[in-house]
């Protein structure tokens, strides 16, 4: 589905990521892992528009989007969330999501005076669409809250919730999981799943959890200093030397073979 192809991106001298070519597939659960600094959040920042790259290309399904605007792509299907979860801390859970999709007719002016109807028929519409987005995340208990009060997990559910009121063909995460008590990093796994199996969404996930990374992703790219330095399995990845010598170069001794790797977490 997506085609990255010899993607560099330099701030000033920093290459923060270096010559990166890579392929999602349609229908994977991709992870993307690394210890901190390894680039990670650039590619995504590129891959959905917020930096234009310094060189390479990026493909849709065959279509060079290299360079497009997030709300160009957005229409396109493609979605990702935040590493800092962007909601909108005054609105409630319920008026989070309604207020996702872009062109809804409520916001012209004309179609509000001229065509009440069509206006309050939509709203309807979305009205039904977040709550069964609600219902699908298990978020009833808070659904009237305001997203501001809600537990940092719960903000991530929220995240991913609203890449749900669009049909998206595929999402990028970036860390969905951090900071996320054992619990709710169940639910959140499972969503992530049902969406990818019941409505066929195509995920790009960054995460430090090797044992979430594990339950869901195949395959899992590995990257390190601005370049990918292992592709393959979540098994096969964790015993390659490469990968094992990236993480302990950080200083992070122990943590590849257990639950967790990267400082992130
Ligand atoms: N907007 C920016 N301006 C300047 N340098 C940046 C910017 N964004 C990232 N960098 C630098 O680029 C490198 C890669 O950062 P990036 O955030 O992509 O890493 P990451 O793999 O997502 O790390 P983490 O796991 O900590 O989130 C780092 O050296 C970082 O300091
Ligand atoms: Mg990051």
């Amino acid at each position: 589905m997506i085609t990255v192809e010899n993607i560099s991106k330099n701030f000033g001298g920093i290459q923060a990521v270096n010559d990166v070519s890579l392929t999602i597939e349609t229908g994977s659960i991709t992870g993307l892992i690394g210890p901190n600094g390894a680039g990670k959040t650039t590619l995504f920042n590129v891959i959905a528009g917020h930096f234009a790259p310094s060189a390479g290309k990026v493909l849709l399904d065959g279509e060079d989007i290299t360079g497009l605007p997030p709300h160009e792509l957005f229409g396109k299907g493609l979605l990702r969330t935040f590493q800092i979860a962007h909601e909108f801390s005054t609105l409630t859970v319920r008026e989070n999501l309604m207020t996702v999709p872009g062109g809804q007719s409520g916001e012209r002016l004309t179609d509000a005076w001229f065509r009440p109807g069509r206006v309050r028929a939509e709203e309807v519409r979305l009205r039904e669409c977040a709550d069964d987005v609600i219902d699908f995340l298990q978020l009833d208990q808070v659904a009237d809250e305001l997203a501001g009060n809600l537990s940092g997990g719960q903000k991530k559910l929220l995240e991913l919730g609203r890449t749900m009121m669009v049909d998206a063909k595929i999402v990028f995460l970036d860390e969905v999981g951090a900071g996320v008590n054992r619990t709710l990093l169940g639910t959140i796994g499972d969503a992530i799943m049902r969406l990818n199996r019941e409505r066929g969404y195509t995920f790009c996930m960054i995460e430090h959890d090797m044992e979430f990374i594990s339950r869901l992703c195949d395959p899992v790219i590995v990257m390190a200093e601005g370049a990918v330095l292992a592709t393959g399995s979540a098994d096969a990845v964790r015993a390659d030397e490469a990968v094992i010598e990236a993480y302990l170069g950080t200083g992070l001794k122990n943590k590849v073979a257990g639950k967790t790797v990267g400082a992130g977490s």
